[in-house]
């Protein structure tokens, strides 16, 4: 039998990801190859093939050369959700702190919200603002919220991770458990009614566990004992706009389970 090679692991993300993002056909680069290889292969494992035209991808994958803490080192000391904010802007537990330039914490009603919506990771602009969601992606949920019939204040959003990954790549396993205490402690002080995961990154955070979005969507989990609905990300959505109708379902069966119907349209 051949041995595990955690290489095929990080492929199968990165093109499980990227089909996520709504991509339909792929060329991988040999730099994109090569970040993705985690570690030396076994001595007979057959080399990827690489097309010839490799272009680099959009969105590079992971690099592999960070190891991986099993545990976050990270204590939250803050007893408030703004002292849980000033501990996030000084925190060094993973190498994302060298390449950010803001912090982005989350933001909204931190008084036992309806819905906690959970994404990834900032992107370049939230980086850049130090606020949550404010790419085109940002627009898209705040149009899913006020279909819903909430705003962005009425509910509260956040990331699994707090700092930019550098050039727009997935969060690696090892920062999203790094930043995981400060989720969990926001939670603790939130309290949020339910759970809204954006997104496989999301979803695979928050369950610890790999996962097909597609699959999974639409079906109830927990965590931390909060009735957790993982559905598409707003990101995905903006590339495979067909999607939203899923994603609506999803956010209905939220609506139900709050015992909510969506307002009626004007
Ligand atoms: N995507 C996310 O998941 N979070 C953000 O803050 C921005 C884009």
């Amino acid at each position: 039998m051949s041995q595990h090679d955690p290489f095929i692991d990080q492929l199968q993300d990165f093109l499980e990801y990227k089909k996520e993002e709504g991509f339909q056909t792929l060329e991988i680069s040999p730099e994109t190859l090569t970040a993705l290889r985690p570690a030396p292969v076994a001595k007979h494992a057959p080399a990827p093939k690489v097309p010839a035209a490799a272009r680099p991808s959009a969105r590079p994958a992971p690099p592999a050369a960070t190891p991986a803490p099993a545990k976050s080192t990270v204590n939250v000391t803050g007893k408030t959700l703004d002292e849980i904010a000033g501990q996030i802007r000084t925190c060094s537990a993973c190498p994302l702190n060298a390449s950010r330039k803001n912090t982005v914490p989350g933001e909204g009603n931190p008084n036992r919200p309806d819905i906690l919506f959970i994404g990834d990771a900032p992107g370049p602009k939230e980086d850049a603002e130090g606020r949550f969601f404010v790419s085109e992606a940002g627009q898209l949920l705040d149009k899913m919220i006020i279909a819903m019939g909430y705003t962005r204040a009425d509910v509260f959003i956040t990331n699994i991770v707090k700092c930019r990954p550098p050039e727009n790549r997935v969060p690696l396993t090892e920062e999203m458990i790094a930043c995981t205490p400060y989720l969990k402690a926001q939670i603790a002080l939130i309290q949020p009614k339910i759970i809204v995961a954006l997104g496989k990154t999301a979803v695979e955070g928050l369950l610890d566990e790999k996962v097909a979005i597609t699959r999974l969507r639409g079906t109830w989990k927990t965590y931390e004992g909060i009735d957790l609905m993982p559905t598409f990300h707003p990101g995905y959505l903006l590339k495979v706009p067909a999607k939203k109708r899923e994603v609506w379902a999803d956010l209905q069966a939220v609506l139900a389970k709050l015992g909510k119907e969506p307002p009626a349209k004007k």
